[in-house]
């Protein structure tokens, strides 16, 4: 087990947006479909979500985490750990962390998507505890574009 690293989770604030969004993109998490900056916004305001950030105790944001539920499931998003400060824990700290927002708010069973282009990150999540579910994922927009 990774030593216990000294971060301070806590739900993100306004003006953290660019210093998340920074990591984000640090950490191949943006793609061109979405905008971070709105994915931050809309999840802060969002009754059933929220980000979740860790801070070193020099202040400096060092993990994310988006979480949320639909009434059923939970789901996180956005899992990431400053590249500089991998392998410390903090990946998992902000896993935990967001299971705990989840079953704070009633909720028993936690999904999360993996592009099909960061397979590698999958074993990270088999190591605390999740299964790959055999699902087929169907999505579409609904704001108009094709
Ligand atoms: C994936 C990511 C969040 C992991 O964060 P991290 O801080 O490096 O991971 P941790 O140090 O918390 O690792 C937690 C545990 O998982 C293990 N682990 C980490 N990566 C692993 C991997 N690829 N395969 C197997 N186990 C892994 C660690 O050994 C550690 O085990 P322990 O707690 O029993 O000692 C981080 O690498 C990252 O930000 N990657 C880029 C963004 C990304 O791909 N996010 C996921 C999107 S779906």
């Amino acid at each position: 087990m990774t030593a216990t690293v000294s971060i301070a989770v806590e739900p993100a604030r306004p003006e953290d947006e660019a210093e998340v969004v920074a990591l984000w993109r640090a950490c191949g998490l943006t793609v061109p479909y979405n905008d971070p900056a709105t994915d931050f916004c809309f999840a802060r305001a969002g009754a059933a979500s929220d980000v979740l950030v860790a801070r070193a105790a020099d202040g400096a944001l060092v993990g994310s985490v988006m979480v949320g539920h639909d009434g059923h499931r939970g789901w996180l998003y956005y899992v990431a750990a400053a590249p500089s400060r991998q392998g410390e824990g903090i990946g998992r700290r902000m896993v935990e962390a967001g299971e705990r927002w989840l079953a704070a708010r009633g909720v028993v069973k936690v999904q999360l998507l993996v592009r099909e282009t960061n397979t590698q990150v999958v074993a990270f999540y088999e190591h605390l505890g999740f299964e790959v579910a055999p699902r087929t994922v169907l999505s579409k927009w609904i704001d108009g574009r094709e």
